[in-house]
C-alpha cells in the first residue's frame, strides 16, 4: 500500500477527477448560504442543490470537491468508535445531469484501483449496492469486483429529509480481522454491519430524486451524481491507523493536549477518548468560528457551545484544570495550512473566541457541580438513590454536563440516572427546536424548461431603462411553456432588456410591458435569474403577449433611480465601516431595495453613537465630494491586484465588473449604480441593531427616501414644540428643563399641602373619641387619601394611644377605602383588625384584607362609604 499524508491523499482525488473533466470546486463556508433547512454544510451536495434542482445550471456540470462538512447527530459515538466526527471532511464528484452510474462506476474503481491513484489491492475492497438496483450491480462487475465482494443490503439509499437523495452504492475497505471489534462469525460481521473491520470510505448516490418537505419523491428530470469519500477515513487506511484519530490530521493535536496532562495518549482506552474528543471537537471548533459562527444560546451557536463545554470537561478528566482549549488552535491550523489557509489568517479570532467562551464556562461549570452536589444529596435522590431525568437534563441543558458524566459522578456516591426519562426530556427538546425551526424547503424543483433554455439575453439596464425592441423568446405559464398569454401571472425571457435581475442584495427592477401599438400588455412585478442566467421577467398580464413577437420594455425609472442611490450609498457604507471598526469588519449580508438599503457586517462590538455618527459622516462627506461612480470589466486576478473587494461568499468568474466611486471605494459588483455620488443627495443611519453573534445590521436612507423621513421627524418635532409651548426648536430644550422644575416644585409644594391637610384632618378626628360596648373607638371620613396616607395616620393614631379601635373612610380617584385599626392590646385572636375588616367591607361592596392590627378594604361604591364608617357604632357594639 502507498504511504500517502492527508493532503497528498485529497490532492490525488480532486487531480483524479479534475483528469476526468471536472472544475474543481473550493471547499465552501460551513455556515448555509440562502439555505434555511440545513444549520450547517454537512456534505458536498449540501452545496450544490442548487445546480441539483436546476435553480442555476453550473459553468461546468462535472464538479469535484473536498467540502467542509459538520455533523453532531451522532456526536455521542465520537471518541467511542474508530470513524465518528463531528468536523470531517467529504471528498466528491459531482454531476449535473451530465454522466451517471456507468462513468461513476467505473471512475470510482479506476481512482481507487490504478497503481497510478490509490492502487487499492481489490481484494481488500467490497461493494453495496440497492437490492433493486440491478445496473450498478452489473456495473461493479464489469469494471471487474468479484460477485463474492458484492452486497445488497436495502439500507442503500441516500436521503437526508430533504432534497436530493437516491439509491446509492457504497465502498469498504476490509482491514482485517486484527481491526475489528467482533468476532470473525459475529453476525453483524460484513461490509455495512456494526464492526469495525470493514471501513465504509464512499458513497456514490445516484441522485434521481427530489424529497420533497411533505414527505414525497419526485423524480428528477435530470440525473445527477453525488459521492462522498470521507477523508479521514481513507487517510487512515493510507497510514494503517487503528482510527482516524492516528493520522497526521490528528496526532499533532493529540501531542499537544498531552502537554498540558500527565496522561499518555494510547495507554488507557479511557482516557484515549478523551484525547479523541477533544481534538475531533477543536477542529469543529476552529473551522466553525473561523466561517464566522460563534457559540451562543441557539441554532449553530449552541452547537458549538456543547461542543466546547464537552471538550473542557474531557480536559478535566484528563486532570486539566485551566483554560488550554485555545492553545491547541495553532496547531489545527498548521495542519489545515496547505489546504485551508483561512485559518490561519483567522487564528487570532479563533483565540479570542474558544477563550471568551472557555473562560465563561469555568463559571457555569462550578455552578452546575454545586447543583449537582444539592441533587445529589438530596432526602428524594438518597432515598430512591435515583436522579430523576428532568435533573439530568437540566444538568446537560443548562450547565453543559453530557449525561454520562452526571452519570459518572453519581456513581461515586452510588447513585444512578433515570436515563428513560432523561431521553423523554431530551425528545421533548428536540420536537421543541424542530418546530421552532418550522419546514424549510430544502430544494426546488428543476423547470425542464427554463433547464433547456440557454439563448442569451442581454441586459441593457446599465445604460437604458426604455428599450422598444425587444423580441419576446421564451413564455411560461402555470411552469409550462406557451406560445401566447392573454392574462393571469406568466414568465418571460426576451433577447434583450433593461428590467435589472435580483443579484447581490440589489431588488430585481418592475415596469411596464408594451405591444408596438402602445397598448399597456403586462405589468413587471418582479426580474429574477433564470438557470442560466437569463434575466427572467414575472408578469401580471392584461394584453396579449406572443412568443416571436417585439415589445417595448419600460422600467420603473423612479423606483430604480432609489435603487441605484442605495446600491452606490451601500459601497460607500461598507468601506467607512472599515475605516471606523478596522480592516477586519467585513460584508455579511445586504439589501438594496427602492426605500431604504440594509447591510450586515462582521463586528464584535455594538456600534457606538459616536461610531455611527463617524460612519455617517464619512458616507456624506463622499456624496458631497462629487466622485464619479465607474464600472469597468477586467479579469478577476488584475481586479484583486488594484485592491476590489470581493465578497467571501460568492463565486466570481474570469471577468469582472469593477464599480469604483472616486478613488475610495472599489468593489465588485455587478449591480446599477448612480453616475456620481452627488445624485445620491445625502445619507442618514436609522438603525442599528445586532442579528446574532458576532453580526450587526444596519438600516439606512439616501435621497428622497431620507427626505421624506425628515420630513416626518420634523412634524413630530413640530408637535412636541407645541405642547412645550416654544416657537423655536432651539428653545425647546431650555423650556423643557424649566417645565420639569416647575413640575417637581409642584409636586414638592403639592405634597406638603396634603400632609398638613392629614395632619390638619388627623387632629380632628383624634378629638373624636366615642365608646361603644366594651371599645372605645375614633371614626371618621378624610377625603382624598390613599392606602398609603391612611396607613400613615393609623400609625400616628397608635402612637398617641387616641383609642382602641380606628376606623377611616375615604374616597380618592373613584375608589374607596376603608382602613380598620386595632390598639395592640385590644386585638385577640378572634376579634382583631383581620377578622372585623369584612363586616365593613359587605357595607360599601368592597374587599378586605390585613393583618390582626390594621386591615384595609377597597371599593368602587363612593357613595357608601360614609354608610359604612356610621355604621362603626354599631358594628363595634357587637363585638364581643
Ligand atoms: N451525499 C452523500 C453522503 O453524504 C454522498 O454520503
Amino acid at each position: 500500500m502507498k504511504e500517502l499524508t492527508s493532503s497528498q491523499v485529497r490532492q490525488m482525488f480532486l487531480d483524479f477527477f479534475k483528469s476526468k473533466g471536472h472544475d474543481i470546486e473550493p471547499s465552501a463556508s460551513l455556515v448555509p448560504v440562502d439555505d434555511p433547512s440545513l444549520l450547517w454544510i454537512n456534505s458536498g451536495v449540501a452545496t450544490m442543490k442548487k445546480y441539483f434542482d436546476g435553480t442555476v445550471v453550473p459553468t461546468n456540470p462535472r464538479m469535484t470537491s473536498a467540502q467542509k462538512s459538520i455533523r453532531t447527530n451522532d456526536i455521542e459515538n465520537v471518541g467511542k468508535t474508530a470513524r465518528h466526527l463531528t468536523f470531517f471532511e467529504m471528498l466528491g464528484n459531482f454531476s449535473v445531469g451530465d454522466y451517471f452510474k456507468k462513468e461513476a462506476i467505473s471512475w470510482a474503481w479506476e481512482l481507487l484501483t490504478s497503481p497510478e491513484w490509490f492502487g487499492f489491492d481489490p481484494k481488500d475492497l467490497y461493494i453495496t449496492v440497492y437490492p433493486k438496483d440491478h445496473d450498478a450491480y452489473e456495473l461493479w462487475q464489469s469494471v471487474g469486483v468479484k460477485k463474492e465482494h458484492l452486497y445488497k443490503d436495502e439500507d442503500n439509499f441516500w436521503d437526508i429529509g430533504g432534497g436530493p437523495s437516491g439509491p446509492d452504492t457504497e465502498v469498504f475497505f476490509d482491514r482485517g480481522q486484527e481491526f475489528n471489534n467482533v468476532a470473525e462469525d459475529d453476525p453483524q460481521n460484513y461490509p455495512g454491519g456494526e464492526n469495525e473491520r470493514y471501513l465504509e470510505i464512499w458513497n456514490i448516490v445516484f441522485s434521481e430524486l427530489n424529497h420533497l418537505p411533505d414527505g414525497t419523491y419526485v423524480e428528477q428530470p435530470h440525473k445527477n451524481i453525488d459521492t462522498g469519500m470521507g477523508l479521514e477515513r481513507v487517510v487512515s487506511v493510507f497510514q494503517h491507523a487503528h482510527t482516524n484519530y492516528e493520522t497526521d490530521l490528528f496526532l499533532p493535536i493529540i501531542h499537544e493536549i498531552e502537554k498540558f496532562t500527565s496522561y499518555k495518549y494510547g495507554s488507557d482506552q479511557k482516557v484515549d477518548s478523551s484525547f479523541k474528543i477533544i481534538a475531533d471537537h477543536i477542529r469543529t471548533l476552529s473551522f466553525a468560528i473561523s466561517d464566522g459562527a460563534e457559540p451562543s444560546n441557539s441554532g449553530r451557536g449552541y452547537v458549538l457551545r456543547r461542543l466546547l463545554r464537552r471538550a473542557v470537561l474531557n480536559g478535566q478528566k484528563l486532570g486539566i484544570e485551566h483554560t488550554f482549549l485555545a492553545d491547541l488552535t495553532p496547531t489545527v491550523a498548521q495542519i489545515m495550512k496547505s489546504y485551508y489557509p483561512d485559518l490561519t489568517t483567522n487564528l487570532t479570532r479563533i483565540k479570542e473566541v474558544v477563550n471568551r467562551e472557555e473562560a465563561k464556562f469555568a463559571g457555569t461549570l462550578n455552578d452546575g457541580l454545586k447543583l449537582l452536589n444539592s441533587v445529589i444529596s438530596s432526602p428524594k435522590v438518597q432515598e430512591n438513590k435515583m436522579i430523576s431525568g428532568q435533573d439530568a437534563f437540566k444538568l446537560f441543558d443548562t450547565y453543559g454536563f453530557p449525561v454520562e458524566l452526571t452519570q459518572e459522578y453519581a456513581a461515586e456516591s452510588g447513585i444512578n440516572i433515570d436515563l428513560d426519562g432523561y431521553q423523554k426530556e431530551m425528545t421533548q427538546q428536540k420536537e421543541r427546536a424542530r418546530k421552532a425551526r418550522g419546514v424549510k424547503v430544502s430544494m426546488g424543483t428543476q423547470n425542464l424548461d427554463l433547464l433547456n433554455y440557454k439563448k442569451e439575453s442581454k441586459y441593457l439596464g446599465y445604460t437604458q431603462l426604455d428599450v422598444t425592441n425587444c423580441s419576446l423568446n421564451l413564455l411560461l405559464q402555470n411552469d409550462q411553456k406557451v406560445e401566447s398569454v392573454n392574462d393571469g401571472e406568466a414568465m418571460a425571457i426576451f433577447d434583450q432588456t433593461p428590467f435589472y435581475a435580483e443579484m447581490g442584495g440589489q431588488v430585481g427592477d418592475t415596469g411596464w410591458i408594451y405591444d408596438q401599438s402602445g397598448q399597456l400588455v403586462a405589468n413587471v412585478n418582479d426580474t429574477k435569474h433564470a438557470p442560466n442566467g437569463q434575466n427572467l421577467h414575472y408578469l401580471e398580464v392584461f394584453g396579449q403577449l406572443k412568443v416571436g413577437e417585439e415589445y417595448h420594455l419600460k422600467v420603473d425609472a423612479v423606483r430604480n433611480e432609489r435603487i441605484k442611490r442605495n446600491h452606490t450609498a451601500t459601497h460607500l457604507v461598507d468601506e467607512a465601516l472599515r475605516d471606523v471598526l478596522g480592516s477586519g469588519s467585513h460584508q455579511a449580508g445586504s439589501l438594496v431595495a427602492p426605500d431604504y438599503l440594509r447591510f450586515d457586517f462582521t463586528s464584535d462590538e455594538k456600534l457606538t453613537d459616536d461610531q455611527i455618527l463617524q460612519v455617517e459622516k464619512i458616507v456624506n462627506e463622499k456624496i458631497f465630494a462629487n466622485l464619479p461612480v465607474t464600472a469597468q470589466e477586467m479579469p478577476y486576478q488584475q481586479a484583486i491586484d488594484s485592491g476590489a473587494v470581493a465578497l467571501f461568499s460568492e463565486k466570481y468568474g474570469d471577468v469582472v465588473r469593477v464599480v469604483k466611486a472616486g478613488d475610495y471605494s472599489t468593489q465588485l459588483c455587478g449591480g446599477d449604480h448612480v453616475s456620481n455620488t452627488s445624485e445620491i443627495g445625502m445619507f442618514k443611519i436609522t438603525e442599528s441593531t445586532g442579528i446574532g453573534s458576532g453580526v450587526r445590521r444596519i438600516v439606512a436612507l439616501t435621497g428622497d427616501g431620507l427626505y421624506d423621513y425628515l420630513l416626518n421627524e420634523e412634524n413630530q418635532i413640530k408637535s412636541v414644540m407645541k405642547e412645550v409651548g416654544v416657537v423655536k426648536l432651539s428653545e425647546a430644550a431650555e423650556k423643557t428643563a424649566n417645565l420639569k422644575n416647575e413640575f417637581k416644585a409642584a409636586q414638592k409644594e403639592l405634597a406638603e399641602l396634603k400632609e398638613k391637610h392629614a395632619n390638619d384632618a388627623a387632629k380632628n378626628l383624634f378629638k373624636n373619641v366615642k365608646e361603644s360596648g366594651r371599645f372605645a373607638y375614633t371614626a371618621g371620613i378624610i377625603p382624598n387619601l390613599d392606602p398609603k396616607e391612611m396607613r400613615e395616620i393609623a400609625d400616628r393614631w397608635r402612637n398617641q394611644k387616641i383609642s382602641d379601635i380606628l376606623v377611616i373612610g375615604s374616597n380618592k380617584n373613584g375608589k374607596s377605602s376603608l382602613l380598620l385599626a386595632f390598639a395592640k392590646d385590644k386585638a385577640s385572636d378572634e376579634v382583631n383588625a383581620k377578622t372585623v375588616i369584612g363586616s365593613f367591607a359587605e357595607i360599601f361592596g368592597g374587599r378586605g384584607g390585613g393583618n390582626q392590627l390594621m386591615a384595609v378594604a377597597g371599593g368602587k361604591e363612593t357613595s357608601l362609604i360614609q354608610d359604612a364608617v356610621d355604621q362603626a357604632a354599631k358594628i363595634i357594639a357587637d363585638l364581643k
